[in-house]
């Protein structure tokens, strides 16, 4: 609910637990009056804290000091010394943006943004406008409250109402100013194949950042940042996050100024970044997802998962149980022909496997990673008959298709390149950059956009497919475009990702029936942005169950399972040649979108055999698993074992995962059920038990030993 009180001048943002309260001042300014667990409406005009006394600027005209206001859109260089969410620079070089306020709306329905950047959906808006008197600059704030969560979202579009250019030198999607700075800093950094490891730090005066220039999410940090109490659990404590929808260079930061107030920040990474707005011209930054909850890391999880399956991902998949798929990947690479596919393919009829993907490789003269990407043409050599008598061979066998594509690179070594060397971000008169031997195409190019979209329409229309995998594999180096004067080449990354939403929207548009998968080199641009397009995403190119508990609690901490693809692949594990059993890497993996990626011939026949079964298994659990709400205990490598309890919403059903890694001696495995209503009874079949939700949460059960490391017990709860 929005409210208006005219009275005490003053905004009331509710949400299921929260309020969120902003004030104009006497002075014009918009001040955060209060942002936290729901309190009752009152005017907190009252509560004048004047955190910081001598020698700071003083508004003209005015007693107070710039330094006082809670900035909701903060602005630079007239006194607040703190991190801005705004620089604009014009034709003088005048960097101030007197920010006051102007006026207000609220709509029903929430507006689609004109960028083309993915935004979720939403109901009742409030758009409170600022201006710059002096200049005619105008700032619009956009939040929108989802009255069923713990979330609101916030994004800004700043106008240049002044007469001549302006450059943005940065341009964040929010500024939020909290009272104190009893606060840890949550977030998630990684690499490839070790993505979303948590780190968890006390703040300190000044700033603490994450983020990276990298021009897309980046397996290093994920575009996420919290504010933790110190003494927050996972079930119990304050925490206000950010979850940024946006597929770029993104910044994130914390800052603790003299006066002990905290201010968090996010949106495009400003050291990337610049834009250049004529007269009349707009920009709107990214959207951020606002989480405030006073029930711990878990109660924070349960929020964005609900976020992002009701208001993100598209209605038609967000639930919806996606086909089991067996990727080529990790069994064959490159190393593949006709006849080996179709073997592959017919050995997996019956085998309860639904669809099967075919990775990197199938087109140009691509037989390894140094050439071809570009060349959208399949390899009749390698595959006569084409993509279509793969498809007709899946269908033939019960299965459907599902193919790879890579479509924001170039190989060097590749026709396109050949043909148009300008295609790709590189500087004229200086070596080009590779990455796995490959370029990035300057989206930014119109022609280049235009080319992809036709190439891309073609592939897809032609292939047979039901299933497209969406790769991403180098980060972006040079941020130089030869489409752009010299004053515009900030713009270059922000273009490109632009770019990338409008081919996803295009394709996806294009071919609503296709599933798309996201990949980065795994979960490289696992962000919020990405699932608007992507109803699933990647999760890594680490498979190791061990390695892959950590790597999905990561990424579970924000997104929902339902958006995490994980495949069951052989042990030894290809990556760090750690031994699992099939129970376990088949348990981890349930933990999602479920899938397989293994050499057929390969695979041992007990653990081919018992597909089917897991398969069925997996049917049976996945509305749990795709819809319920997460309780975790524990977590990877920090803990030998953990819980993961996956509730549905009424309570009445459960599934549970007790994991554990080294087998200690003596003692039987132990655990508590996080997650169950306390007055209901549960039946647990496997264990031929029935007992109430308080008994499995506080005392919890023991089972029987396990024999080795590395093992999974699972189980299904029904209330009765
Ligand atoms: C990336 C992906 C893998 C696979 C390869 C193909 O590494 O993450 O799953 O698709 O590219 O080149």
């Amino acid at each position: 609910m929005i409210i208006y009180d005219e009275s005490a001048k003053s905004f009331y943002l509710e949400g299921k637990n929260f309020t969120y309260a902003l004030r104009v001042t006497p002075d014009g300014y918009l001040t955060k009056d209060y942002f936290g667990k729901k309190i009752a409406r009152a005017d907190l005009g009252y509560y004048k804290p004047e955190w910081v006394k001598s020698f700071n600027p003083v508004i003209p005209g005015s007693k107070a000091l710039f330094a006082d206001i809670m900035q909701e859109y903060a602005t630079a260089f007239l006194g607040d010394y703190r991190e801005p969410a705004l620089i604009p620079c014009d034709g003088r070089g005048v960097k101030i943006a007197d920010l006051k306020y102007d006026s207000f709306r609220l709509s029903p329905e929430k507006k689609p943004v004109s960028s083309g950047i993915p935004t979720a959906r939403g109901g009742e808006t409030l758009e409170i406008t600022l201006r710059d008197f002096d200049s005619g600059l105008k700032v619009i704030l956009y939040y929108t409250v989802y009255p069923d969560l713990g979330i609101i979202t916030r994004r800004a579009e700043t106008v240049n109402g002044t007469d001549g250019e302006i450059k943005l030198e940065r341009a964040l999607s929010f500024t939020l100013d909290l009272y104190d700075s009893d606060f840890e800093l949550l977030t998630l950094w990684g690499h490839h194949a070790a993505e979303k490891t948590p780190e968890r730090i006390p703040l300190h005066h000044g700033r603490t950042t994450v983020g990276n220039v990298r021009g897309t999410t980046s397996a290093n940090h994920a575009a996420f940042a919290a504010l933790v109490r110190p003494e927050t659990t996972e079930e119990q404590g304050e925490v206000y996050a950010s979850a940024l929808l946006y597929s770029g260079s993104h910044y994130e930061s914390a800052e603790v100024d003299e006066a002990g107030r905290t201010r968090l920040c996010a949106g495009i990474n400003p050291e990337s970044f610049g834009w250049t707005l004529s007269p009349g011209e707009s920009f709107e930054t990214p959207e951020a997802a606002i989480c405030y909850t006073d029930e711990g890391i878990g109660g924070m999880s349960r929020a964005f998962h609900d976020f992002f399956r009701e208001y993100v991902i598209d209605p038609k998949w967000a639930k919806r149980r996606r086909p089991v798929v067996l990727n080529s990947w990790e069994g064959m690479h490159f190393s593949f022909d006709h006849d080996r596919l179709f073997d592959t393919i017919d050995a997996l009829r019956g085998s309860g496997i639904e669809l099967f993907v075919l990775d990197d490789g199938w087109f140009g003269a691509r037989s390894n990673d140094k050439a071809g990407l570009g060349d959208w043409y399949v390899n009749e050599e390698k595959l006569p008959g084409g993509l279509r008598a793969i498809s007709d061979r899946c269908r033939e066998n019960g299965l459907e298709f599902g193919l790879w594509i890579e479509p924001e690179m170039v190989n060097p070594d590749s026709d396109l390149y050949r043909a148009h060397p300008d295609w790709a971000i590189t500087v004229p008169g200086r070596t080009p950059v590779a990455s796995r031997n490959q370029l990035v195409l300057d989206y930014s190019r119109p022609d280049v956009l235009s080319w992809i979209k036709e190439t891309m329409y073609r592939v897809i229309s032609e292939a047979g497919v039901s299933y497209i995998k969406w790769d991403m594999n180098r980060p972006l180096t040079e941020n130089f475009s030869r489409f752009l004067p010299a004053g515009r080449q900030g713009e270059v990354q922000h273009r490109f990702v632009l770019g990338m939403y409008e081919l996803a929207r295009f394709l996806t548009e294009s071919f609503p029936d296709i599933l798309f998968e996201g990949c980065s080199g795994g979960g490289g641009r696992f962000d919020g942005a990405m699932l608007a397009f992507f109803p699933q995403i990647w999760t890594s190119d680490n498979t190791d169950a061990d390695d892959r508990m950590q790597i999905q609690y990561g990424t579970g901490l924000v997104f929902p399972l339902s958006a995490s693809s994980n495949h069951v692949s052989l042990s030894p594990n290809i990556r760090n040649g750690r031994i699992i059993g099939a129970q376990t890497r088949t348990d981890v993996a349930f933990l999602g979108t479920f899938g397989y990626e293994f050499d057929v011939r390969k695979y041992p026949a007990d653990e081919y055999a018992r597909i089917a079964a897991d398969v069925e298994k997996y049917k049976k659990i996945a509305p749990l698993v795709l819809e319920g709400d997460v309780y975790r205990k524990g977590m990877r490598p920090r803990d030998n074992a953990c819980v993961i309890s996956v509730v549905s919403k009424d309570k009445s059903s459960a599934y549970v995962t007790f994991y554990q890694a080294l087998n200690p001696h003596k003692t039987k495995p132990r655990f508590t059920v996080p997650g169950l209503d306390p007055d209901r009874l549960y039946r647990i079949e496997e264990l031929d038990l029935t007992l109430p939700g308080s008994v499995l949460s506080q005392l919890g059960l023991v089972i029987p030993r396990f024999r080795g490391d590395f093992c999974t017990a699972s189980f299904l709860l029904t209330a009765v």
